[in-house]
């Protein structure tokens, strides 16, 4: 007992002495200033030397319809060959103004199709070798990896004949902004002109998020700076943090960190934009079990409003719009210019795949049975902090895969994760499946991930995906059941699963009072379903798989997970009640931003808030375009 009182005294006097120390530190306050290129911002002697009523900055309050200039009260957005379209000289000016940096578009697959100057074998041979590589893509200004809802009008083509590639939803002009005043002029001009604006950063949205016909795009890939803060200490946080710029990607950021011997969360694929679509739509990782949602991670942010005007969001400035966009969705409250996000100590990752089949000695029953096994350890795996990422597919008739891509425990040695995965591994023996685990311990997140997760496959018309986040209940004994029956009708569909074992960890080191779904932090099991039909499969058969996907193999999900949702990012651009579905109870507030912030209606992007105000013409039911006209509903 004495033992005890006089351990817990020298505790005390410990704590008291920590705390001076940190009150100490809190006095050298480190808050990350600007990028160079964020201090280049667009002036009025700039606007004054050119043309105000084109570039001038929006009203900082629209009161009504009828305040707003005639442009802005049109039911649609301007499309070439519109009177109302800019003249040539008017596009001129605008990239004189912009420096030169307008680019008028031409698709990616364009030398593959004689109706283009462009047309060139070699180039061709080229896009089509690496049309399925995300990389490709992300270096261009306009390319979709989702061609599906672009129109399908320029795919790259071996018929040495082909001859009608044309623009679809691909945006007319991009901007390939550099600094913060490209992307203002931008904005102005579009809210001014009545243009259609789009924003792009790398094209992953799996419902086209990024194009739109006749836009004008705002492509923020070069936005690249990446600075590390070992220090960061402002606004009362503290602890390592990366500032990066908004065309800063998956694989860059993770090789920063290994760098500076820190981890820091990202997605999956390398070539994700950290600070554009995936922080904005909440953002999942292999860290997530461990410390949240990317969103969470996110300290400051530096944004270009719809009216033009720049400004940063973090808890003491603008916190409302700090808080819409750690979640809401991208292409909806202005265009994020940077970001900064927290940064964790270096740690120790454990990984470990295997794949199984059915077989000899493993029935369907046993196959679906064993994915059962696996599901009810969802909640053991995340508490420990471990996420899983895995694909179950059909090979044949009555013929199912397996495959762990892999499993991720952060912050865990191989003993500590190897104890952790014992009692499913025996549970999977004791069914039958016999499997070779390949279990290895990685310094570092970096090498973990390099050393484990497969490239990604980008670019098919082929197939489409919707998606569910299922709570914790699913997975327990009383609701196994009938969430193992709804995945398996899906599958014996022919629907192809890919799975994530996943929680949004609570955190008490970064704020989680962001619009991120909050289907996400009762979730322990992410799922995305593929439909997938023949290359050649007619529009007609395109409806039927995306009907069956939406309406009977998703239907019977949502059945067994009442009131959860779905994530935005990797979702069905035909999903029902989106607005429940991918922001639940957070939506009517986010609309409310989203008038206050964008009153013009400047951003669009199909399923993002507001966009039930508006719709696009010429289209075929369950295969929605961004290649016809938007306009207003009145
Ligand atoms: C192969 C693949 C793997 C993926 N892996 C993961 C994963 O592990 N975890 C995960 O959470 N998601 C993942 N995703 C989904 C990904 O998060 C989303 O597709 C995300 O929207 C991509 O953002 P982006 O900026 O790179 O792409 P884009 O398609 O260019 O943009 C997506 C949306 O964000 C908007 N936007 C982009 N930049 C900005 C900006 N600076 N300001 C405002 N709006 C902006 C765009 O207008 C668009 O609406 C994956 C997708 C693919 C295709
Ligand atoms: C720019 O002009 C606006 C009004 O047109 C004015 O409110 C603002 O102060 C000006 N800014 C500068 C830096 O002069
Ligand atoms: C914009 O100007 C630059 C530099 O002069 C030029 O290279 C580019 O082609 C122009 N863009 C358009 C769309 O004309
Ligand atoms: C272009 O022509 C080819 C061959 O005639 C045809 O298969 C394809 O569907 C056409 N594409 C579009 C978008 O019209
Ligand atoms: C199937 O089980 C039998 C009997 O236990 C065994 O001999 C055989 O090796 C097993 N086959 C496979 C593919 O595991
Ligand atoms: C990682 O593990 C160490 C040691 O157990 C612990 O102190 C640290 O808080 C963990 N990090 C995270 C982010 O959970
Ligand atoms: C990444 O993995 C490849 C092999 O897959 C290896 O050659 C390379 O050295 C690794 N890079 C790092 C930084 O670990």
């Amino acid at each position: 007992m004495a033992a005890t009182l006089r351990t817990t005294a020298v505790a005390a006097v410990l704590a008291l002495l920590a705390d001076q120390t940190t009150a100490a530190a809190t006095a050298a306050s480190k808050c990350p200033t600007r990028f160079a290129w964020e201090n280049a911002q667009l002036t009025n002697a700039t606007i004054a030397n050119s043309d105000p009523s084109l570039f001038g900055f929006g009203s900082d309050v629209y009161s009504s319809k009828a305040s707003r200039s005639p442009n802005l009260a049109a039911e649609c957005k301007a499309m070439p060959g519109d009177a109302s379209w800019p003249s040539q000289k008017t596009w001129t000016l605008f990239n004189s103004t912009l420096g030169g940096a307008l680019i008028q578009t031409v698709p990616l697959a364009a030398p593959c199709y004689s109706n283009w100057p462009q047309y060139d074998a070699a180039a061709c041979a080229y896009v089509l070798e690496h049309w399925n590589d995300p990389h490709m893509h992300v270096e261009d200004p306009t390319s979709a990896m989702f061609p599906l809802y672009q129109g399908r009008t320029c795919l790259p083509t071996e018929d040495p004949t082909a001859s009608n590639c044309t623009l679809g939803g691909y945006a007319a002009y991009s901007v390939a902004a550099t600094e913060v005043s490209h992307i203002q002029l931008a904005l102005n001009f579009a809210r001014n002109a009545n243009l259609r604006l789009v924003v792009r950063n790398t094209g992953h949205d799996f419902g086209d998020k990024s194009v739109g016909a006749g836009a004008l795009s705002v492509w923020t890939h070069k936005l690249k700076g990446i600075e590390f803060v070992a220090d960061y200490n402002c606004g009362g946080r503290s602890g390592p943090a990366f500032k990066l710029g908004s065309g800063v990607v998956t694989e860059e950021v993770y090789a920063a960190a290994e760098k500076n011997g820190v981890t820091v969360v990202g997605g999956e694929c390398r070539t994700v934009g950290i600070a554009g679509g995936y922080i904005a739509g909440g953002g999942h990782s292999p860290m997530a079990a461990l410390v949240g949602m990317a969103a969470d991670q996110v300290l400051s942010m530096e944004v270009v409003l719809p009216n033009g005007r720049f400004v940063t969001a973090n808890e003491d400035s603008n916190p409302d719009l700090y808080w819409a966009l750690r979640g809401g969705g991208g292409s909806t409250y202005g265009v994020v210019s940077s970001v900064t996000i927290r940064a964790y100590p270096k740690m120790p990752t454990t990984t470990m795949t295997y794949t199984y089949t059915t077989g000899p000695n493993v029935t369907a029953d046993t196959f679906f049975a064993a994915l059962g096994v696996y599901m009810s350890y969802f909640d053991t795996f995340t508490a420990a902090g471990a996420y899983g990422y895995f694909l179950v597919a059909g090979t044949g008739p009555g013929e199912y895969l397996f495959n762990m891509m892999p499993m991720w425990g952060a912050n865990m040695t191989k003993p500590q994760f190897t104890s952790l995965v014992t009692p499913f591994l025996n549970d999977l023996a004791s069914l039958g499946i016999a499997i070779t685990p390949v279990i290895t311990e990685y310094p570092t997140l970096y090498q973990a991930y390099n050393g484990t997760f497969p490239a990604e496959v980008v670019g098919g018309a082929d197939n489409h995906a919707a998606s569910r986040l299922f709570p914790k209940e699913n997975f327990e004994p009383a609701k196994l059941a009938d969430t193992l029956a709804a995945v398996r009708h899906a599958i014996e569909g022919g629907g192809l699963l890919i799975g994530y074992n996943i929680r949004a960890a609570p955190n008490a080191a970064v704020n989680q009072a962001n619009s991120v779904n909050p289907a996400w932090r009762k979730a322990t099991g992410f799922f995305i379903l593929a439909a997938t039909w023949p290359a050649d499969a007619t529009d007609a058969q395109i409806q039927q798989a995306s009907e069956t996907l939406t309406n009977d193999w998703m239907a019977r999900w949502r059945e067994v997970s009442p009131g959860a949702g779905s994530y935005m990012s990797e979702g069905d651009i035909n999903e029902p009640d989106f607005q429940q579905s991918f922001y639940g109870e957070h939506y009517a507030r986010l609309l409310a931003l989203k008038k206050k912030y964008d009153p013009t209606g400047l951003f669009y992007a199909p399923t993002a808030v507001g966009s039930e105000d508006w719709y696009v013409t010429d289209q075929l039911e369950w295969i929605p375009t961004q290649n016809g006209r938007l306009c207003r509903k009145t």
